[in-house]
């Protein structure tokens, strides 16, 4: 699904982000990349997403190698890989219902279909009596479900989850956690960035160690 050969970011003020890291990560994997504040799980999935560019080395997602992959495909490739932000980034004056449905809305789905669509989302997160909430009266953990459910709404192949229990307590932690799992049995696969060492290999065989933007494990 993911490999990664000698992958190196720099950004444009000339910090180094990430260096020489090699990874692979199959299809059906529930993945984590671990490592503390700043060690480059944030910039690790926004390459894997082709938000950022890598500034050495090869990434191929899906069989495409992104670094060849044109301008204008772009969109076509972020379609097929959810993304749950750090920051959730949901829109504030959209129900639950709304900013699950905004993504199918732009890709031109029936209305139909999207009622079911995201119907079924928000049960699979728990959230099937909050249809008409809006964010900002919803709990932190209520909306990370959001940002989760709008995240897989469409069925992507790859889903990326960048640390999206930061702020939750250790409770809500592992029920956000079973709702990935249950994403997982689905067929999808996850890469799931976290500070929380103890979450990480207690929930996955899978770790990934980043320190200051290497791999240590
Ligand atoms: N756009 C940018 N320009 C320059 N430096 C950046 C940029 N984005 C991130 N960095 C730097 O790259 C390093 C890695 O950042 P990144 O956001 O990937 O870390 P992280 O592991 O996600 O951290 P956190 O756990 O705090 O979210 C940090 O030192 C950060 O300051
Ligand atoms: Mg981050």
């Amino acid at each position: 699904m993911i490999k990664i050969f000698h992958l190196t970011k720099v950004y444009p003020n000339k910090f180094t982000a990430l260096s020489d890291i090699t990874l692979e990560i199959n299809k059906g994997d529930f993945a984590f990349i671990n490592g503390q504040s700043g060690a480059g799980k944030t910039t690790l999935l926004k390459i894997i997403a082709a938000i950022e560019r890598a500034t050495q080395g090869e990434i191929i997602v899906k069989g495409i190698n992104l670094n060849k992959l044109r301008r204008p495909k772009i969109p076509y490739l972020r379609r097929s890989i959810g993304f749950v932000f750090q920051d959730f980034k949901l829109l504030p004056y959209k129900t639950a219902f709304e900013n699950v449905a905004f993504a199918l809305e732009v890709i031109g789905m029936s209305r139909r279909e999207i009622t079911k669509r995201v119907s079924n989302a928000l049960q699979l997160v728990g959230l099937e009596d909050r249809h008409n909430f809006y964010p900002l009266g919803m709990s932190g953990g209520e909306q990370q479900r959001i940002a989760i459910a709008r995240s897989i709404v469409n069925d992507p192949p790859l889903l990326l989850a960048d640390e999206p229990t930061g702020n939750l307590d250790a409770y809500i932690s592992s029920e956000i956690i079973n709702i990935f799992k249950n994403i997982n049995t689905r067929g999808t696969t996850i890469v799931f960035a976290t500070h929380n060492r103890e979450l990480a290999s207690r929930f996955s065989t899978k770790v990934i160690t980043l320190d200051q933007g290497r791999r240590v494990n």
